[in-house]
């Protein structure tokens, strides 16, 4: 059976794994923070969502890591080099796209790659020919820029950032503006980047949907703060943060008298009663895994029949409503 856990990190306490790490990183504006304390790390071949609302603190956070703006506190260890000591040895591994990548719009693409290639040291002509296949771009490398979709210019951009061979590959926000083919395109060649290539991406938005597909892990922050962190795999969401309180599961029992079922388990401490349906006899409660059985038991023993217990898997978009206390996603 696939766990949750097997798109997850790799090699979670394998140190040696880890590409980047932000280590408490604070960007204070004016006595405000607007990345406060923020820490995570991004495992080899890693796809990471920074995921948040507009305003969040995303853009602030991807500007420090690549060196655009400074600190105000804290580190970020790209493959153990420091930005703030080593800045040159560190910003080698990293692959960035910030803004819009700037292209001449009257050269090919491949023309494009080339210009690139003659300002940066250790560039061969296969390196372009193998960065241009894997963004899926053979054919159109002999097109004037000009006239590539947005969706084009955005994998030309990230072809680019490749050709230096970094060991992550960090997008603000890459599929604002892309019509849905072209975010199905671009989700396609980040997974295969990452794949073929073994590269870690760092990849923000604040469309929930989009992470779900792309990503194996998502960061949440609000406000500048980390909320959570969740790994995603095949069955949705599982349980990545190092949070306090246990996992609980909703599970929604259909018993032969409901009243009785509430009254008995309003009794028991570890049960939260979230919802009593009379009419089809059902009740939906929260509670954690390992009591369940006990929670059989006392109906059980109480004479009330119980003819179903199915479990309410929330979806990622209810649990991230909830992080960010109820702030709109888009
Ligand atoms: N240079 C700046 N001076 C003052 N406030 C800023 C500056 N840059 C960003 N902010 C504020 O910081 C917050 C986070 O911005 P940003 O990182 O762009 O968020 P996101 O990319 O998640 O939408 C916003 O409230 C924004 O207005
Ligand atoms: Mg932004």
């Amino acid at each position: 059976m696939n766990g949750p856990f097997v798109k997850g990190p790799i090699e979670q306490d394998n140190t040696d794994s880890i590409v980047l790490s932000v280590q408490g990183v604070t960007k204070r504006i004016k006595n405000r923070n607007i990345v406060d304390k923020l820490s995570f790390e991004i495992h080899k071949g890693e796809i990471v969502g920074l995921l948040g609302p507009n305003g969040a603190g995303k853009t602030t956070t991807i500007r420090m890591i690549v060196g655009l703006i400074g600190m105000t506190e804290g580190d970020v260890i790209v493959k153990g080099k420091s930005v703030r000591k080593d800045f040159a040895g560190a910003i080698a591994h990293v692959g960035g796209i910030i803004e819009n990548p700037e292209f001449y719009p009257y050269m090919t693409g491949y023309d494009n790659l080339k210009q690139y290639q003659r300002m940066t040291e250790g560039i061969t002509e296969e390196r372009i020919r193998t960065v241009t296949k894997l963004v899926g771009l053979e054919d159109a490398m002999r097109k004037k820029v000009k006239a590539y979709s947005l969706g084009m210019r955005q994998r030309l951009g990230i072809a680019q950032a490749l050709l230096h061979e970094p060991s992550i590959l960090i997008l603000d926000e890459p599929t604002n503006g892309l019509d849905p083919a072209g975010i199905r395109e671009m989700r396609d060649y980040l997974k295969r980047i990452a794949s073929e290539e073994g590269i870690s991406v760092l990849v923000s938005s604040h469309l929930l949907s989009e992470m779900e597909l792309m990503c194996s892990r998502v960061v949440v922050i609000q406000e500048g703060k980390l909320v959570t962190m969740r790994t995603l795999g095949a069955s949705g969401i599982s349980d990545a943060s190092t949070g306090a309180e246990p996992e609980r599961v909703h599970v929604t029992l259909r018993v032969d008298d409901a009243a009785a079922a509430k009254s008995r388990l309003a009794r028991m401490e570890e049960i939260r009663i979230l919802n009593v349906s009379e009419e089809s006899n059902e009740i939906t409660v929260s509670v954690r895994d390992a009591y369940i059985p006990r929670m059989v038991g006392a109906l059980g023993s109480e004479g009330i029949g119980l003819y179903r217990i199915e479990e309410i898997k929330e979806s990622l978009e209810d649990e991230f409503l909830k992080w960010t206390g109820g702030n709109r996603i888009a």
